[in-house]
């Protein structure tokens, strides 16, 4: 009875799966990054091949070194090789501009992943709330050290999240600026997200006698400048820094306590919220789960952002290592 069960059940259920899924033409989807230069990067990479194969589009990833004019050819490429939707992680900004005028002429969508396209027609925006970002780093640093002197790192002003951080930390320490306790002492962009700028900036206001209380940091990687500076000039631990990516190399240094946060950002959703889109854009529908309007300096994109959230020394378990993005064993090694 149960053999003779199976014998009808499984090939209606073969056939309705057909049938639905005959709805739906295959998505192919193509993902230009900037560079993989960083752990993160690596993870959206790994994350986005994954959950393409696993939503059932097909993915053609290119690696644009964090050259403008190569990504601009990398996205004729895909647009030759036919792919439905571009997601896009900008190497610069507003050069970024040319890409959604190229895409747009061969009638494929353009979702800014990441970091906002500026004054574009850019269709969609996902990312998480980097205004949010830095005011958590922010808070978290001036509720520890509501007086002293401080020094700001931001990224390269060819990415909007480096704006968007300054922007949100100075939501936060304005106020404690306008009551003379907190000093800015050091405010600088930088030219790439690397370690080595920011120690050069660390150590030459070392080598000129300055002294600072709480830095914060663009991301880890510039965490991780900073913290070598600190150590060189044996600061390491007794100032505090923040940065963001919840990077293995900081999750170790919150735990020998020379960093004091980083930022976590779920980028499996990100990824997730990305693929989903291309697929409803691929199939004529539009992605019904934007949840804001960003304005780029040329219209309102319709946009999903997400929630970053602290790691410090005492939540590492509950957050990071919890949501799988970080294994345990990893922090000792
Ligand atoms: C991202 C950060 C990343 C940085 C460097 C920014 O746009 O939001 O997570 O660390 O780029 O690649």
């Amino acid at each position: 009875m149960k053999r003779y069960l199976q014998l009808l059940i499984l090939p209606a259920i073969y056939i309705l799966t057909l049938a639905l899924s005959g709805c739906e033409n295959k998505t192919k989807i193509g993902f230009l990054m900037d560079n993989t230069n960083l752990e993160r990067w690596k993870k959206d990479k790994e994350l986005f091949e994954k959950t393409s194969r696993e939503l059932g589009a097909s993915v053609v990833i290119k690696v644009a070194d964090s050259d403008p004019d190569l990504q601009y050819q990398q996205a004729q490429e895909v647009i030759d090789e036919g792919v439905d939707v571009i997601v896009l992680i900008p190497c610069d900004i507003t050069k970024a501009g040319k890409i959604v005028k190229l895409a747009h002429a061969n009638n494929i969508p353009v979702i800014s992943y990441d970091r906002l396209i500026k004054n574009s027609n850019v269709d969609y925006y996902i990312s998480t709330d980097n205004i949010h970002v830095g005011e958590l780093q922010a808070d978290y640093l001036s509720k520890i050290s509501p007086v002293g002197n401080y020094a700001l790192i931001s990224g390269p002003t060819t990415d909007n999240n480096a704006f968007l951080l300054h922007l949100g930390w100075m939501n936060v320490l304005q106020p404690l600026i306008d009551k003379g306790d907190i000093k800015i002492v050091v405010d600088k962009y930088t030219d790439f997200w690397l370690p080595d700028e920011s120690y050069k900036i660390m150590k030459e206001f070392f080598d000129n006698g300055g002294k600072v209380d709480a830095i914060l940091c663009g991301n880890d990687a510039l965490a991780t400048g900073a913290i070598l500076a600190l150590k060189e000039f044996g600061y390491d631990g007794r100032v505090l820094v923040a940065g963001q990516d919840a990077d293995i190399n900081a999750i170790r240094n919150i735990v020998a306590g020379t960093q004091t946060i980083t930022i976590y950002k779920p980028i499996e959703s990100l990824v997730y919220a990305a693929i989903d889109a291309a697929k409803k854009l691929a199939n004529g529908k539009a992605p019904s789960n934007m949840n804001i309007t960003v304005n780029n300096g040329k219209r309102l994109v319709p946009a999903i952002l997400l929630k970053p959230q602290v790691v410090n020394r005492h939540n590492i378990k509950m957050t990071v290592i919890s949501e799988g993005f970080i294994n345990e064993s990893e922090i000792k090694k």
